[in-house]
């Protein structure tokens, strides 16, 4: 509407873990035919912590190119959205903080709603912006995703971080009101505080998420929200990225639409090039789709994008943005290109041994051995305290708002 705050995604930067496990290493172990996860849930690897990564390390380097390049003025917000939370009541983003030498005049909360958080943080740093346009919020989803050795789900854990500065004439998606909401009381993933990895009971996931695609579109609609035609793509939250692809069949079909294969794969394209690589990222894996595409799409310029985000348990939202007009300038798509390309990939053996790895709960001083490559780094756990501290590779990256 003329005259209305536009209001939305300002930058962008994703980060991932140093390891990657390769869908063939898995298949072999698990003697499973390689083509069930390439082409039945479309995943080719995914990224896996080193010993010294975690939520707070992938968030503190996805978030310090954003600080680098815009400082921090008018940052007084920090919302850090996981499932994979470290501390039972501190919250993540102090510790990235502390990485990221903040000021002092900032609050900073974690947020949780399985995967649906890192939306939930998107919408509420809009609100803030509304309030005072001259405030800039620093969103930021990190997650693990871990499930148990040899299980369904452990073809699709994942690992990644993406920071957002939200704020007023963003340079990179206006994000539009209104929002379609939904929220439905089922069990079909979740982790209790004793357990480090998740339970899910994955045909129960898909018709969930699939229930929350209507539930949330059919409330976007009685919001006044845009036609499905209005879309130019679509970003899906991906637990492996085949749950595009049926999400976007079902709901062209609720839409009373022919759903071929072909127009669902132009609406999709590039959305799960970077989900495919890196597997389930929980809170994040929405935004990998949208930096996917943003990174490898033509000329996007003005075009609307429709964004479904799912958090079982659940809680789902659909809503509109439009990209804005030189958006590529502002884009980091080398960047995000390399953190994918230069893991190392690990065998079976190497993997286990890290999925295994837990500290032992007696107090003591139980410092890790360096294995990162990048700027932070768990440096181990003294005294029941998480001490991190910043890297070999700490330098900050100081680029202008160019493409890298
Ligand atoms: N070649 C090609 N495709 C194959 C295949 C082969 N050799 N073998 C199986 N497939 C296909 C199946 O047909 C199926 O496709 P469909 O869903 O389109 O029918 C797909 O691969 C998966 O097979 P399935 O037997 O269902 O696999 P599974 O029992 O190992 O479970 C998931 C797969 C995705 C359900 C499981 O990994 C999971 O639960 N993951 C977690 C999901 C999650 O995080 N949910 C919560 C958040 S939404």
């Amino acid at each position: 509407m003329p005259g209305e705050l536009a209001v939305g995604i300002h930058d962008l930067s994703i980060a991932t873990t140093r390891y990657a496990l390769t869908h063939e290493t898995l298949a072999a172990q698990n003697g499973v035919d390689v083509a069930k996860y390439h082409d039945g849930i479309g995943q080719r690897s995914m990224s896996v912590p080193a010993i010294d990564e975690d939520i707070v390390t992938m968030a503190a380097g996805a978030a310090a190119p954003i600080i680098a390049r815009h400082g921090t003025h008018g940052i007084r917000t920090v919302l850090f959205a996981t499932e994979s939370s470290v501390d039972q009541a501190k919250a993540g983003g102090v510790h990235v903080h502390a990485l990221l030498g903040l000021p002092s005049a900032v609050r900073i909360v974690e947020l949780k709603q399985a995967c649906y958080a890192g939306t939930a943080a998107l919408q509420f740093a809009i609100g803030l912006v509304h309030r005072d346009p001259a405030q800039r919020v620093l969103v930021i989803a990190s997650d693990v995703s871990k499930y148990d050795l040899g299980s369904p789900g452990e073809a699709t854990q994942g690992a990644a971080a993406v920071a957002m500065l939200v704020s007023a004439d963003p340079a990179l998606v206006r994000v539009e009101n209104p929002s379609g909401v939904f929220t439905s009381d089922v069990m079909d993933f979740w982790r209790p505080n004793y357990r480090s990895t998740a339970l899910v009971k994955g045909r129960d996931s898909i018709s969930a998420y699939l229930r929350a695609v209507e539930g949330a579109w059919t409330d976007y609609t009685r919001q006044g929200g845009r036609k499905i035609n209005d879309f130019h793509a679509f970003c899906y939250h991906q637990p492996f990225t085949k749950m595009a692809f049926k999400a976007h069949r079902h709901l062209l079909e609720f839409c009373g639409y022919e759903a071929d294969d072909e127009g669902i794969g132009r609406a999709l394209r590039h959305t799960t090039e970077y989900n495919a690589a890196i597997g389930n990222s929980y809170t994040v894996s929405m935004y990998l789709g949208l930096a996917a595409l943003l990174d490898n799409a033509d000329d996007l310029s003005d075009q609307a994008i429709g964004f479904f985000s799912y958090g079982s348990g659940s809680v789902a939202e659909f809503f509109g943005g439009t990209v804005v007009p030189a958006y590529r300038v502002h884009l980091r798509s080398a960047r995000h290109r390399d953190a994918i390309s230069r893991r190392v990939p690990v065998d079976y053996a190497k993997y286990r041994q890290m999925h295994e790895h837990e500290f032992p709960t007696d107090g003591g001083d139980h410092p890790l051995p360096r294995e990162t490559a990048g700027p932070y780094r768990l440096a181990g756990l003294f005294g029941h305290e998480r001490v991190y501290e910043t890297g070999a590779d700490s330098r900050p990256d100081r680029s202008p708002a160019t493409a890298e």
